[in-house]
Formats: C-alpha cells, structure tokens, sequence
C-alpha cells in the first residue's frame, strides 16, 4: 500500500496529525503498536486520571462538605471497583471516538509495532506475530513516552508502581509513599488522600511544582497539607524495596546526609518525569540519532534531519503535554502541505487537576527576574469572591504579571476553583498582547470565577482592586 503520509503513534499528536493530514488531502494511515488508540493520554494519562480526580472529588466533598450546605448522608462508602469501572469505560468511549474519527476521515488504521525499513518504508510488526510493510513519502512520528523507572526502585507493577498502575489500584490503599512533587505524584496523590490514603510526597528540590510560579506551589502545598497530604522536599530517595506485603522506602535528606527517613508504605509510586519513547523505532535505518534526553531532534518546521520525516509531542523537545503534542500534529500536517502554520510555544497553558486546581500562561516572577525584564505583579485572593463564598471554595488566588513600562501582560498564574478553564481568559489575552488595564476594563460576569482576575488585572496595573 503506499501512502501520503504515515503517522507512527495514535496519541494527541499522532490521532490529530492524521486527521489534518486527511483534511488537507493526503492519502494517510496511523501505526498503533497497541489495540486501542489514542496513547498515553486517553488510555493512561489524561483522561482517565482526570476521571478518577472527579470520582475522588466527588466522595471528597460528600464527605467532608455536605453537611455545611444542608446535605446530609448516611452510610457513605466508596466502591472503588466501580470507580475503576467507570474510569474504564470513559477511556473505552474515547477510544471509540478516535476509531470513529480515523474511519471518518478515511484514514487507514495499522495495529502493530512501526518500525523504519527505510526513508519510504514502514514494517508493522503484529502481536501475533506475522509483520506487513507499508510505503510512504512523508512520515510523521508521534511515538510519546514512557515513565522514568530508575533500575535500583525495583519497579515490579505490583506495590512499586508507575501513575501507569496507580490508575487501576482495585481497594484504597492504608499508605503511598510518592517520588516526585511534580504534576503526577500530586495529581493521583490528591485522588487517593481524598479516598483515606496517608499519603507521603518525597520531593529531591525545594518545592512541589518546581517549574511553576513559586506562590502557586506555595498556596497549593497549604491546600493539601490541609487534605492530610505530608511532604518531605530536598529529599532523594536512596532506596525502594518491596518485602511480602509492604514496601520499604528510605530518604536521604540533601542538607544532612545523617539525616535519613524510613518510610514503611503499602504502594510506592515513581512520579519522577517521564522519558521520549523510541524504542525499536529503527531510527538507524533513517540515519536519525536521539539526543542526550533520548528526544528526536527537529528543526523550526518540526522535520528532522532526514529530509520528510517529522516528529511531534512528547518524543520532542518542549512540555509533555497533550495540548502541546496536538498543537504540533496540525502543525507538522500544514507543514507537509505547504502551508506556513506557527505554534506560540510560549503561549501553552500549563495545568495541574489538583484542588484547587493550578494553571499558568506565560512568564513565572523568577523567569523575568532571571531575564533582567522589569514586571509589576497584581495578585487577588479567591476568598475576596462572592462566588467563591457561595461555593465555599475559598482557597487561592490569580496573579497578573505585567511589564513594568508597557503594561503588556506577561504571565497569568492561577490557583483556585476551575482554575483550569479560566487560564484560557489568560492565553487570549495574550495571544492579542494585550495589556492589564485592558483586562481590568474588560467587563467580567457576576457573580464568577473569572473576577478575580479581573481584580488581579487591575492590581497590577494601578494597584487599585475594588473588593480588597
Ligand atoms: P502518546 O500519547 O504517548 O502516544 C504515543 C503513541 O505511540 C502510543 O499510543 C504508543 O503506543 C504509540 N507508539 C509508540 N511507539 C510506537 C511504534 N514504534 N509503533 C506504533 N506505535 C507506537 N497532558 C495534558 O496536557 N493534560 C493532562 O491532564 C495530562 N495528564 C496526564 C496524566 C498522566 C497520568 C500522564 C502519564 C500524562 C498526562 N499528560 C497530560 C501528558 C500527556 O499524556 C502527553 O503529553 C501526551 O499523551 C503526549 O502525546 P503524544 O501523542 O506525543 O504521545
Ligand atoms: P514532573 O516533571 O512534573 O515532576 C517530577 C518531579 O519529581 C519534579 O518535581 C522533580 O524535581 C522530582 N524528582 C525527580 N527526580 C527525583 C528523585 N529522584 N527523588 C525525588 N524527586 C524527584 O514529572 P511527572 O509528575 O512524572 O509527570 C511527567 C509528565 O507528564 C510531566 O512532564 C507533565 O507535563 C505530564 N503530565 C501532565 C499533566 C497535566 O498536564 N495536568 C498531568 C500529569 C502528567
């Protein structure tokens, strides 16, 4: 069969890199080394830890937050097989979705491992077995990542387990020891406190959520504290050993190596990055090369060295985001068709599903420190908003940083209720250069979220909020 273009990965990348490239009119098929598609992010990432927040959310407040608005129940108790069921089978839907996509926009859907016999040909290797190749003249590869398991953590699946198998935990675990303070050990650390686990984050830098602003770690680490959540940061973990039951976990402080912590836990999660995944891909066979961080190298139009094959997501450089990795496969298609598309990298949101919820755009106070660039910053408490008295979601606050001259917004950091879905206010504002008086003019519905940036707005530009 020859093809347009192949695409290797059914992920955000993958999935939505066929469909432009079929939208375009290119003769277009999809590898998928799994049976379902939709990669990381619908089968083990996004979507189905996204479920079980909501579930987790759900028992959370019924629990702790019924009783104050008048509500109250008897005999509550979790069913965590049918929480996982249910999880199940939202992924299952979506699954569904993307197989309807292919079959609508009449691409051609290969199951198998892709690998390169060369520049224009693709071996499928099937599950059971047999193999067939497939010709092509342009490939796109959108292969993801896998999570990093250090060979000394003893990864088994069964009690040291990656967010891969904490997403399928079948009863509430007694404890869980975290390594890593980052999105995920957060994320599914929250799902589980919030369902009665102990649960204890070991985190080897100075803050949970290192890479994002420092008040949002700061006002996020206060949130869950307060869920019961424990944390021990400028800690490495030094060693990680299953025994029948349990799971062994010890820690050395970085300030003092006498310093040690033993931790004696029922599940241990590795939450500690993860890695591009090019494994058996054939790379050599194309003359391509992995960098130090095992990632493709592309250039500006996201092609790689060897001339018409291109590479989107997580297998590149940039965040491991489904957004990003979707943003490049529409990219890499127009690409191919001779259009002249654009990705403002600096313009992808960041969020993390946590309650509150975090979410940023653009510049942290320590980026533009660090650049020399003059900011002003205008903060707002979320407990200053009617709405979020009225909903009792009093924690957080929005952050606008503004240049100091111009007034251009710079960076908005939110953390806070529906946190996630305001940040889009924040990334067109933006995206439009516009500048903080511009959005403190900007009329904003009452009583919502979203005043509270206004405020923020309106602070940083002439330190003048109403409601504080
Ligand atoms: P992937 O989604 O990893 O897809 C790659 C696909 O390629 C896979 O299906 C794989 O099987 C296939 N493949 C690999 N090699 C081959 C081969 N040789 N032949 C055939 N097929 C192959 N991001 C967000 O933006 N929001 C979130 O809320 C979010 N939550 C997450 C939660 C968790 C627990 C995790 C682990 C990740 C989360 N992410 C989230 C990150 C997100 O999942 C990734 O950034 C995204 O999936 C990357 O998309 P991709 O298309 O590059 O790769
Ligand atoms: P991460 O990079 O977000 O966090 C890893 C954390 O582990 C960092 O804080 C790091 O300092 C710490 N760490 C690293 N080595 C350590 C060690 N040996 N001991 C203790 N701490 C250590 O990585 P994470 O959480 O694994 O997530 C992987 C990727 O998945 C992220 O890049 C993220 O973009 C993506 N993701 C996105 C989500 C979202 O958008 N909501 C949700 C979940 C994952």
């Amino acid at each position: 069969m020859q093809y347009d273009v192949t695409v290797i990965g059914s992920g955000p990348g993958g999935y939505v890199a066929a469909i432009r490239c079929a939208q375009l009119g290119m003769r277009t098929a999809i590898v998928e080394r799994y049976p379902v598609m939709g990669g990381t992010c619908l089968n083990v990432g996004c979507i189905p830890s996204k479920a079980l927040l909501d579930s987790s959310e759900h028992f959370h407040n019924a629990k702790h937050r019924f009783d104050a608005h008048g509500i109250n129940l008897t005999g509550l108790k979790i069913n965590m097989p049918q929480m996982i069921q249910r999880k199940n089978n939202v992924v299952l839907e979506n699954n569904k979705g993307v197989e309807f996509l292919m079959k609508k926009n009449k691409i051609d859907v290969y199951h198998g491992h892709g690998s390169f016999v060369n520049k224009n040909k693709i071996r499928i290797a099937r599950e059971d077995g047999s193999a067939l190749e497939i010709d092509t003249t342009k490939t796109i590869i959108a292969t993801g990542s896998k999570p990093i398991v250090p060979a000394g953590f003893n990864y088994d699946k069964k009690r040291i387990i990656t967010s891969t198998e904490a997403l399928n935990i079948d009863r509430v675990p007694g404890s869980m020891l975290i390594i890593g303070g980052g999105v995920i050990g957060l994320e599914l650390g929250s799902v589980y406190a919030r369902l009665g686990a102990q649960i204890t984050v070991v985190e080897y830098l100075d803050r949970i959520l290192p890479t994002m602003d420092a008040d949002c770690s700061r006002e996020l680490l206060k949130s869950l504290k307060l869920l019961g959540m424990q944390f021990h940061m400028r800690h490495a973990v030094t060693e990680v050993k299953p025994s029948k039951t349990k799971v062994k976990v010890v820690a050395q402080s970085r300030d003092d190596a006498a310093k040690i912590l033993n931790f004696e836990v029922d599940y241990c999660l590795i939450a500690i990055g993860r890695r591009p995944y090019t494994d058996r891909l054939g790379l050599e066979n194309i003359g391509l090369s992995t960098d130090e961080k095992g990632r493709i190298p592309v250039n500006e139009h996201l092609e790689t060295s060897a001339p018409g094959i291109y590479a989107i997501g997580d297998v590149i450089r940039g965040a491991m985001l489904a957004h990003k990795a979707e943003e490049e496969g529409v990219f890499a298609a127009e690409v191919l068709a001779g259009q002249k598309p654009h990705i403002h990298y600096h313009l992808i949101p960041g969020v993390v599903y946590t309650w509150p919820e975090v979410a940023a755009v653009g510049y942290t106070e320590e980026e533009l420190k660090e650049k020399g660039v003059p900011f002003k910053s205008g903060k707002f408490p979320f407990r200053a908003l009617g709405r979020a008295r009225a909903s009792m979601d009093l924690d957080g606050m929005v952050k606008v940083i503004a240049h100091k001259d111009t007034d251009e917004i710079l960076g908005v950091h939110i953390v806070g209720a529906r946190a996630a879905d305001m940040i889009a206010e924040g990334v067109a504002l933006m995206e439009f250069r516009a500048s903080a008086e511009d959005a403190a003019r900007m009329s904003h519905a009452h009583p919502t979220y979203t005043e509270a940036l206004k405020e923020a707005a309106l602070a940083a530009t002439a330190n003048r909020p109403i409601h504080v």
